[in-house]
């Protein structure tokens, strides 16, 4: 039985929702049938929760984002000018990060740019300063590759194409838009090729992805032929966009490495995601032009 509070709390997370141009996945709103009927379960306390608060869960994939992909520990350290390295630290620590980014048709090329900025401007905030990018090997230097999918897979560029931030903010910038298909599978089995040293990779570095994506495979290699290789290469990452039924939920966590909610970002909509970078830019305050990572823990 659903009691009176509940069902209020429900119509008004509904109306705060579709206020936002935000759908309701159908199985939310199925609850309304006859539950003895076969109509699904309303939602638990927990997720009336959720509903309840857009800001709250927007801030919690902004703390995961800095936490867990973007660096391993916020404190300042005031002895030591923020992220630098010496060029005696070990290559351990730094990333080579691969970029697989979603170009379908259910991006379109509006949002698709927003993506774009998005991932350029969260490149902007990896330590160590003056650029973590540079090939220059005495300022530290992570690397990045990116490639595209939608009914096709495309490289964009390879670990070794970019010199430093500004060549590879202005390289995402120019990766034109697809449309078509989401052949997710196809784009995982391209990944694991790039994470070879005649892509610039390098031995010794911290293998990464980060795939961003707005839905699930529709197309394409079966995702369990080609998971289980990637996962073997590198740690997997995935930035979401939308929201998803249970099914959906669970294909996208099996995209990343365990544990599943360390290696997930979700946010629900475009708008959302170009909230990200300014919100990530407040929490880790104007003392922290970059955001350090453990330069320590990872020796
Ligand atoms: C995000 O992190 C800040 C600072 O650590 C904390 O005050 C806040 O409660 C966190 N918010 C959420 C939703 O986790
Ligand atoms: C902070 O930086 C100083 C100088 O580089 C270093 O000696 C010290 O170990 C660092 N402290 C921590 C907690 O990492
Ligand atoms: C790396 O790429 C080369 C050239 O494309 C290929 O011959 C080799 O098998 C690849 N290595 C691995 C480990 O995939």
């Amino acid at each position: 039985m659903v009691d009176l509070y509940g069902l209020i709390v429900l119509l008004l997370a509904l109306q705060i929702v579709s206020n936002e141009g935000f759908t309701f996945t159908k199985e939310k709103v199925d609850c309304f049938g006859n539950p003895d009927n076969g109509g699904e379960p309303c939602p638990t306390d927990t997720e009336f929760k959720e509903y309840r608060s857009k800001e709250y869960r927007i801030q919690a994939t902004v703390n995961q984002t800095i936490n867990k992909f973007l660096q391993k520990r916020l404190k300042p350290n005031f002895s030591s000018p923020h992220g630098i390295v010496k060029r005696a630290d070990s290559i351990g620590l730094f990333r080579d990060l691969l970029i697989i980014l979603d170009s379908s048709g259910s991006l379109g090329s509006r949002y698709f740019e927003i993506v774009k900025q998005q991932i350029g401007d969260l490149l902007s905030l990896f330590c160590p300063l003056p650029d973590a990018f540079s090939s220059n090997r005495r300022f530290g230097y992570n690397r990045v590759a990116l490639i595209q999918f939608s009914s096709i897979v495309k490289e964009e560029f390879d670990f070794d194409d970019n010199r430093n931030i500004l060549e590879i903010k202005a390289a995402i910038k120019s990766v034109p838009y697809l449309g078509g298909m989401t052949c997710t599978g196809d784009a995982f089995y391209k990944a694991v090729q790039m994470f070879n040293t005649s892509k610039g990779m390098r031995e010794g570095t911290k293998h990464e992805v980060l795939i961003l994506t707005d839905g699930t495979a529709n197309c394409g290699k079966p995702l369990s032929t080609v998971l289980p290789a990637l996962h073997a290469k590198a740690t997997v990452f995935a930035l979401t966009i939308g929201s998803f039924p249970a099914s959906g939920n669970k294909e996208l966590a099996s995209y990343v490495s365990k544990p599943t909610p360390d290696h997930i970002f979700a946010v629900e909509n475009f708008q959302n995601l170009q909230k990200l970078w300014n919100l990530i830019k407040a929490q880790i305050g104007p003392l922290n032009p970059c955001i350090p990572f453990d330069l320590y823990k990872h020796k």
